[in-house]
């Protein structure tokens, strides 16, 4: 047979969180209670009852049309009035598009500011779709790492007169660290320096702990207009499965994602933009309880677990989580680096689903979500102890 699927399409990984996770449900099927899933990014709370009341209304009243390509206007408002209350960053409805989660506007954003050949830095780890992102849009994703806490002024570096966009991610996926003012400070001016767009993917910023406060590079002086600040209902409102997300930066941008959107998926989801809109005006205490629990069970649960660990398996080391909902571990030495074949034998003898650093850009490491049951997460550290120690 002569017809075949694209190039693109055939050298195009899968998400390896989503494969991962696949590969645990398949288990699952087979162990059923007892596999335990530590590997998909997905909160485990329900979504706050304003969204899913504001959903149920929405339903009722038949609010099932497409909505304007871009998103419905009060949403675009309610994002905008939430960046100027949370971070004094001043745009107006126009500057905002809502899409099918943060992912499509990642995407979207991308798509925008590529040309051919364009060049996107992607600092590891990242985010695991941030490269094949890259690629749809046409462009080529340079890496920039991996390490574990950046000087960022090396930067510099792997800029070249072909690099375009840089995307940042605080606070991190996988590594839960969140970005310090003069980290931030040292990025923009790198950015203004070389004229770069810089994509802040902040779909966890309301999930930031201790004292720390999320700053966006937006808030700096130079930034607003070369910046898109992306969001997302699924982690902040819990609500992966309503597909609804946001970008904000310069209208011209904005506008093209728009434009893009509408020939790419008609519109986001109708009832997830009422359910949004809802989690902006009331679900504001429900954000700050979630936030609080994964604190605490990243306190109580995982740093106990992480010195422990550290005391008795020399190599081990980690990343103490600033925000998120991830602990990001660098295995002991016994495994050589190889976290592929770790996190499979891990799955195959202890029935523990974790995602191998390698689909962040960093052999060696490993994720655990702890967006989870605690007892779930206490069981999941015991199993991970166990497995150290044989
Ligand atoms: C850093 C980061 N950005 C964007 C997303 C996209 O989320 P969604 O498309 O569900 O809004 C995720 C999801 O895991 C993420 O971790």
């Amino acid at each position: 047979m002569t017809l075949g699927i694209s190039k693109l399409a055939q050298e195009l990984p899968a998400s390896a969180t989503m494969e991962m996770d696949a590969l645990v449900n398949d288990l699952k099927a087979k162990h059923v209670d007892q596999v335990i899933n530590l590997a998909a990014g997905a909160p485990d709370f329900f979504v706050p009852l304003a969204v899913k009341t504001a959903m149920h209304k929405a339903l009722d009243e038949n609010r099932t049309g497409y909505t304007k390509a871009s998103g419905i206007d009060p949403l675009k408002q309610a994002v905008v009035n939430d960046l100027a209350k949370r971070l004094g960053l001043y745009y107006v409805p126009a500057q905002a598009v809502i899409t099918p989660g943060g992912k499509q506007a990642v995407s979207l954003a991308l798509m925008a500011l590529l040309n051919l050949g364009d060049e996107a830095i992607i600092p590891a780890p990242y985010w695991v779709s941030y490269p094949a992102m890259v690629k749809i849009a046409g462009g080529v994703p340079k890496i920039y790492g991996p390490l574990a806490k950046w000087p960022w002024h090396d930067l510099k570096e792997v800029i070249t007169p072909k690099t375009k966009v840089l995307i940042i991610n605080s606070p991190n996926n996988p590594a839960g660290y969140v970005l310090e003012r003069e980290d931030l400070e040292m990025i923009a001016s790198i950015a203004i320096a070389n004229d770069l767009w810089v994509i802040s993917d902040e779909v966890y910023s309301c999930l930031v702990f201790g004292n720390r406060k999320h700053v966006s590079i937006a808030q700096l002086p130079g930034m607003q207009e070369r910046t898109i600040i992306i969001d997302s209902g699924s982690k902040r409102f819990a609500g992966p499965g309503l597909r609804v997300g946001n970008a904000v930066g310069l209208q011209e941008v904005i506008t093209a994602m728009g434009k893009l959107q509408g020939q790419f998926s008609g519109c986001p989801n109708s009832l997830g933009q009422a359910g949004l809109l809802a989690g902006f005006e009331q679900a504001e205490a429900d954000v700050e309880k979630m936030c609080q629990e994964y604190e605490r069970r990243c306190q109580e649960l995982i740093m106990p677990f992480a010195q422990e660990m550290l005391a008795k398996h020399q190599g081990f080391s980690f990343l103490k989580p600033q925000g998120a909902f991830y602990f990001w571990f660098k295995l002991p030495y016994k495994y050589q680096g190889n976290c592929d074949t770790f996190c499979k034998n891990l799955l195959q003898a202890k029935l523990l689903g974790l995602v191998p650093g390698h689909a962040f850009g960093c052999p060696g490491w490993v994720r655990l979500s702890y967006a989870a049951a605690p007892q779930k997460v206490e069981q999941a550290l015991k199993r991970l102890a166990e497995f150290f120690d044989e």
